[in-house]
């Protein structure tokens, strides 16, 4: 495994797309910092970690004429191979907030942002970012956060569970063919599956939903109270939970 640790970067995943797109680099690199100054989140938000306590890293992974509607597939691989990671080091229980929150009860532990290149050779350049609350212990203001310590009571060796993730990440991808074993995992770790939630559309009224699921192109299904079934992109709907 190529691991390359810094002391502080802006971000993990623009320093590995800057990487990537300066020298050929091998599939499964990885980039890990113990401070971001500029973390990204999803949605433009930003990602805040506090210094060194926590794991924040991004993987490059290079695929070859991927089918474009079949990208969410990675997403979800990613999500599930950090989930199966922790349920073997935590007693605790994890689920996967769509499209892919890392979730224990409704406390966000890790968040995932992945940026695609897409290169006039067919190639896809994924830049794999991953961010997992591992011993942080507070987190003011933010009460939906939480991390693997609060959880388990214990602090964790942030190697241990850096080498544990890439290497379950990287087996799972190149199995990535028994796609309807990760769509299947995926939708049994998927929060809120079949249970009455609040969720509201930009600008509009909060609204009753449940979840059915995603499509392949990584829509999420709710069902309405119209009993009408709905797709949203990510930036269409807000999950109230
Ligand atoms: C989210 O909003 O939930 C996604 C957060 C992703 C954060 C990780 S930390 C490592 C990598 N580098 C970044 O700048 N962001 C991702």
């Amino acid at each position: 495994m190529n691991i390359i640790k810094l002391n502080a970067i802006d971000s993990t995943n623009v320093y590995l797309k800057d990487l990537s797109g300066n020298f050929l680099i091998d599939n499964y690199t990885v980039v890990v910092a113990d401070t971001q100054n500029k973390g990204r989140g999803q949605r433009g938000a930003s990602w805040v970690s506090e210094s060194g306590k926590n794991l924040t890293f991004s993987v490059f992974c290079r695929f070859l004429n991927e089918d474009k509607m079949n990208l969410f597939l990675i997403n979800a691989i990613v999500a599930l191979s950090i989930v199966e990671v922790l349920e073997n080091v935590c007693d605790s229980f994890f689920s996967i907030k769509w499209p892919n929150d890392i979730l224990s009860e409704n406390k966000k532990i890790g968040g995932i942002l992945i940026e695609n290149i897409f290169k006039s050779t067919n190639e896809i350049y994924s830049i794999i970012g991953i961010g997992l609350n591992v011993n942080q212990n507070n987190f003011q203001g933010l009460d939906k956060a939480s991390s693997l310590s609060l959880l388990e009571n214990k602090v964790f060796d942030k190697d241990v569970l850096l080498e544990m993730i890439v290497l379950n990440l990287k087996r799972n991808i190149e199995n990535k063919e028994n796609e309807h074993y990760f769509w299947d995992q995926y939708h049994k770790y998927l929060f809120k599956k079949g249970i009455p939630s609040v969720f509201s559309e930009p600008g509009s009224e909060k609204f009753m939903g449940i979840i059915q699921g995603v499509t392949k192109e990584g829509k999420l299904i709710l069902t309405k109270e119209n009993e009408m079934n709905y797709e949203f992109d990510l930036k269409e709907v807000a999950f109230h939970y």
